[in-house]
């Protein structure tokens, strides 16, 4: 088989890559060694920047987003037994987020693309990138017993962190740079109408704690915990008061509660791996670098990524310039670094550490008091938290 460009990994990056391709007639063959079903239930991201929207806005896939996603104008900081609104929207000049599950984006990716024709492997195991040091790249895999072979002219790396595609680059090519956190988030999913309309983080003395939702009737939460606890440990009682004690009593006396459908822990790390280009093969969202989910900037990042390197790809077939993809990494990594520092700023600042003592809690909540109290720092973090340029 041949294609354009072949991509690994089918979540949110690599069903974005693949739709703007598609719409700008670029052929593109995905490959995801699980299958559909599988993606569908894997439950992370849900707040979307603006030019996150304005991508599925160009992939032609955001019309039930427009429908039932939920703008948020603005977020609570909770700390010190008191909350604070960030007003993103009038901190920013108009700017806001909105309120969607990946797994949504995901479906809706799916839907398009299928609707569109364009071949996407499911249980594709093994997907191996070759000679993409050379101007004939291709991609392996196998699938029910027999080993398949894409040739394309260039590989999109969209496999995830755990995925094959960074780990073909040979290491002395390649520079990675990682902070790993000592805890997890414990989140749940529930069919009940959410503590507040906007989201809440809060700082605790007993670990952070975030309120969000995917709905006006589902709610998901998430608390800090040790990374040496087992989701079985938690029923959903034992969450809940957790979740009830790290709040502020207004919020903790008005949650209301159901039986969850979805619980799981999720370690925080901060990666990052440079260049994000190797000749013929780009890196891209999670394969490239990971964030804390303290921010919600990892599959936003996702998306910018997508950002520059379908516009330089189109750049490429369009008009037969480099110009665009020779760019891709320097330009992709400028905005990565800045949302890495963001996210391990609001991770540190959030969240309980095995060291944080009594000082440590008092600087914490001085910060927060600072930065809820000054314009500057609130206009600093509504700027990141809605998402910088691309
Ligand atoms: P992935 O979603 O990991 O997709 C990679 C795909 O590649 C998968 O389908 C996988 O099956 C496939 N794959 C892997 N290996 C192979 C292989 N060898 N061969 C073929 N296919 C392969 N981000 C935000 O922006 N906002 C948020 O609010 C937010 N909240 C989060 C909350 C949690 C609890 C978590 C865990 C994450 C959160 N994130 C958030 C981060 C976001 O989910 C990720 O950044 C996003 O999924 C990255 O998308 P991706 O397509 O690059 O990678
Ligand atoms: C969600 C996840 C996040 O990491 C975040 O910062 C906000 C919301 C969520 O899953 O709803």
């Amino acid at each position: 088989m041949r294609t354009q460009i072949a991509i690994i990994g089918s979540g949110p990056s690599g069903l974005l890559l693949g739709q703007l391709l598609t719409e700008a007639g670029i052929d593109n063959v995905i490959l995801d060694r699980v299958g559909k079903d599988y993606i569908l239930g894997r439950v992370r991201a849900g707040v979307l920047e603006e030019g996150t929207v304005g991508l599925l806005d160009e992939a032609r896939s955001a019309f039930r987003l427009h429908a039932e996603g939920l703008p948020h104008d603005g977020f609570s900081l909770a700390f010190d037994g008191r909350d604070h609104r960030i007003d993103l929207y009038e901190l920013t000049g108009g700017k806001r987020v909105t309120v969607y599950g990946q797994t949504e984006v995901t479906r809706d990716l799916m839907i398009t693309r299928e609707a569109s024709g364009a071949l996407t492997v499911y249980d594709a195991a093994n997907a191996t990138p070759h000679d993409f040091d050379s101007s004939s790249p291709y991609v392996t895999y196998e699938k029910d017993g027999v080993t398949h072979r894409i040739d394309c002219d260039f590989i999109a790396g969209c496999d995830g962190f755990h995925g094959a595609s960074r780990k073909a680059v040979p290491e002395k090519v390649i520079r990675t740079f990682e902070k790993v956190y000592p805890f997890g988030w414990l989140g749940l999913l529930a069919d009940v109408a959410p503590v507040n309309h906007e989201l809440i983080y809060a700082n605790h003395p007993r670990g952070f704690a975030l309120c969000s939702m995917r709905s006006a009737t589902r709610s998901r939460y998430y608390i800090q915990c040790s990374l040496d606890e087992k989701v079985e440990d938690w029923s959903d009682d034992r969450f809940w008061d957790e979740l009830r004690r790290r709040l502020p009593t207004h919020h903790a006396q008005a949650l209301k509660t159901a039986p969850s459908f979805e619980k799981s822990i999720a370690p925080l790390r901060s990666f990052v791996a440079e260049p994000m280009r190797f000749d013929r093969l780009f890196l891209v969202g999670d394969a490239a670098h990971i964030v804390p989910p303290t921010g919600a900037k990892g599959l936003n990042l996702a998306a910018s990524d997508v950002h520059y390197l379908f516009e330089g790809l189109r750049e490429f077939y369009d008009a037969r310039s480099s110009a665009g993809i020779d760019a891709y990494s320097q330009k992709a990594l400028a905005r990565v670094w800045k949302a890495v520092r963001f996210s391990w700023w609001m991770t540190t600042m959030m969240h309980r550490f095995p060291d944080t003592g009594d000082f440590d809690q008092k600087i914490q909540e001085a910060e927060l008091d600072y930065l809820t109290h000054s314009r500057a720092a609130s206009t600093a973090l509504a700027e990141n938290y809605v998402g910088l340029p691309f």
